[in-house]
């Protein structure tokens, strides 16, 4: 069997254009465009990429878009204050910092400080708990793009066993949310499991989050599965690898997302997404 191709750019694509229309909808009826702040502390390298995609992103939609681009010492303090500035600003409607920050500042503080309804990666204890609960606000982007995905080549999801590789409160954690509210069956396996191959094996959907290249050998995956790579590793020479062996996963598999080009462009699909819902619930 080779697998086909789940096409995240140009589903993503899509999802941009439907945007950028419903932005030029709301700004000829007079209403102000989403707007959205990205905070960037310090320089690591992957993680300035990501900005510079995101931002990009809200150009091209028509958001209006805020740098904010942090020395990699600033203190919890200043971090604190920009947050509260930007909860109070009516031109923001959403407010993005990207993780991983430097060590010496506190993420979960940091997150309790943004306004839930201005938290468009989701990753606000309300919006955390009320996917737990079954009724989803703000709902974290790379999750609820997979959802996206597996919908367009028509997933069944219930009487499915999903297996997550990796428990982490991006992708891991709410991935589970959103399976189970579809009604598959979930199984997460993270650092401390024992025999990877044996739950890779009875996956038909696999969810690879690990962040470690290659983690999974494509001679596991199970015949005719769905395998959604979230892994996005730079090897020495440069190249993009994701955490499953694609050419023997692509010959095993029914689907499969390539890496670059999969959830990747999914993830800022429903950033911008999140972004119009926000700006339409802070109407009026
Ligand atoms: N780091 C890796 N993925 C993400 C994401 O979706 N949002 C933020 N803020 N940081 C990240």
């Amino acid at each position: 069997m080779t697998a086909q191709i789940i096409d995240g750019k140009s589903i993503a694509l899509d999802i941009r254009r439907e945007v950028a229309e419903q932005v030029r909808q709301r700004t000829a009826s007079g209403k102000r465009p989403p707007g959205l702040a990205v905070v960037l502390v310090g320089s690591d390298p992957a993680s300035s990429v990501y900005v510079r995609k995101k931002r990009e992103a809200c150009e091209e939609a028509g958001f209006h878009a805020e740098d904010h681009d942090l020395d990699p010492n600033t203190t919890q303090e200043t971090l604190n204050a920009l947050i509260e500035q930007l909860n109070e600003d009516p031109a923001i409607d959403g407010i993005l910092v990207q993780l991983p920050l430097p060590d010496h500042l506190d993420a979960d503080e940091m997150l309790l400080r943004i306004r839930p309804d201005k938290d468009v990666d989701g990753f606000h204890p309300y919006n955390v708990g009320r996917l737990c609960q079954r009724k989803p606000e703000l709902r974290p982007c790379t999750p609820a793009g997979i959802i996206h995905l597996l919908d367009a080549i028509g997933t069944p999801y219930k009487g499915q066993h999903a297996v997550i590789v990796g428990a982490s409160n991006i992708v891991g954690r709410p991935m589970t949310m959103e399976l189970l509210l579809k009604g598959t069956t979930v199984t997460v396996t993270h650092r401390f499991t024992g025999d990877l191959p044996r739950f890779v094996a009875d996956a038909d959907l696999l969810i690879a989050a690990a962040g470690k290249p290659g983690l999974i050998d494509g001679e596991w995956v199970k015949p005719g599965s769905t395998v959604i790579d979230v892994g996005i590793n730079r090897t020495e020479s440069g190249k993009l690898i994701g955490d499953v062996g694609f050419d023997a996963a692509s010959r095993r598999a029914g689907w499969i997302t390539p890496v670059p080009g999969g959830v990747g462009p999914m993830t800022i699909a429903m950033l911008l997404r999140n972004t119009l819902e926000a700006a339409n619930n802070h109407d009026g």
